[in-house]
């Protein structure tokens, strides 16, 4: 159809521009290649680090919050490198980067940005607990995998708020999957850009491909561990209604990755869902750190400062 062709190379064009913008800020690019360089030492990426009080402040309230649970006081990001190690670190910086660079945005009455949160979190947090069980040092990895994996829709609410609002419509009435209304609508999904975007970051691999492939594992060929655990992070995530990622249907699991989980056993998708499921509302609070910096990023400098954060829920609104 020629409006959609032509939405779709618009959408390309925009896409192309945004994307060729610095949009990672300076200090985590330089992070990204200091901890990819083996010569490198927990001095470098802490001196690093220390030249931007603001993400030190972070890494250093995420690294002392229950999502870590180390018992002393983490003080200085040097300790905190050697506590929670090179990769942590990295993962929590890269986590913190994305939060700020997409921190406001337009809004439509079917995309709720603090529910957006919560299921990008919670699927971080789907993405952690599923690594544990199967190749620990992917936690990290499959964390961040998880918090990103829909950034394309922040993409698309921010520069095509009028096609995504018509697809978030169009999801609602015919009762399709955002990505399916997306493809309908646009000629694109979000999974494709933020699969774009990523690429355009420099991110690793695994990563541009959990994000761009996030719907459609089965489309590659031989599916990385961290894309297998990102699908299934986010159909646990629907299963237990964290947060909403823009339509109402429950979790939809590609086959292939249902058997990685099964693993031989003879269980519907639902006891697997529901097997997998235990413990991981208990893992969300102490992710609840991660919703509260989101709410700090939020803020605008000068502008409604909040009240000390008094240990309960995240904030509304936004
Ligand atoms: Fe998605
Ligand atoms: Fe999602």
């Amino acid at each position: 159809m020629d409006l959609l062709q032509e939405r779709r190379q618009r959408l390309r064009q925009v896409t192309e521009r945004i994307i060729g913008l610095p949009s990672l800020p300076t200090v985590v690019t330089q992070l990204l290649s200091i901890v990819g360089n083996p010569a490198s030492s927990a001095r470098d990426v802490s001196q690093l680090i220390s030249t931007d009080q603001a993400l030190t402040a972070k890494i250093l309230k995420v690294a002392n919050s229950a999502f870590y649970g180390f018992p002393r006081k983490i003080a200085t990001v040097q300790l905190a490198i050697v506590v929670l190690g090179f990769e942590t670190v990295k993962n929590l910086g890269l986590s913190v980067a994305v939060l700020k660079r997409f921190q406001q945005g337009n809004d439509h009455p079917l995309f709720d940005r603090q529910q957006f949160w919560e299921h990008a979190i919670g699927c971080g947090v789907a993405g952690r607990m599923l690594a544990r069980g199967r190749n620990r040092k992917l936690e990290g990895e499959a964390f961040v995998a998880g918090v990103l994996h829909d950034i394309g829709k922040l993409v698309l609410i921010e520069y095509f708020p009028d096609e995504f609002g018509e697809a978030l419509d169009q999801a609602r009435d015919d009762l399709l999957s955002i990505a399916e209304a997306e493809e309908q609508v646009i000629g694109v999904t979000h999974a494709q850009i933020g699969g774009w975007l990523a690429e355009k970051w420099k991110l690793p691999e695994s990563l541009v491909e959990a994000i761009a492939y996030h719907h459609a594992p089965q489309d590659v060929e031989e599916p990385d561990e961290i894309l297998i655990i990102t699908h299934m992070a986010n159909a646990l995530t629907r299963h237990n209604r964290i947060g909403s990622g823009g339509d109402r249907l429950g979790a939809s699991l590609s086959p292939g990755v249902a058997e990685v989980f099964k693993n031989g056993r003879d269980i519907s998708d639902d006891v697997l869902l529901a097997g997998l499921s235990e413990g991981f509302r208990e893992e969300i609070e102490t992710a609840r750190v991660f919703t509260d910096l989101e709410g700090e990023l939020f803020e605008t400098p000068g502008d409604n400062p909040t009240t000390e954060d008094d240990g309960g829920g995240a904030p509304v609104g936004a």
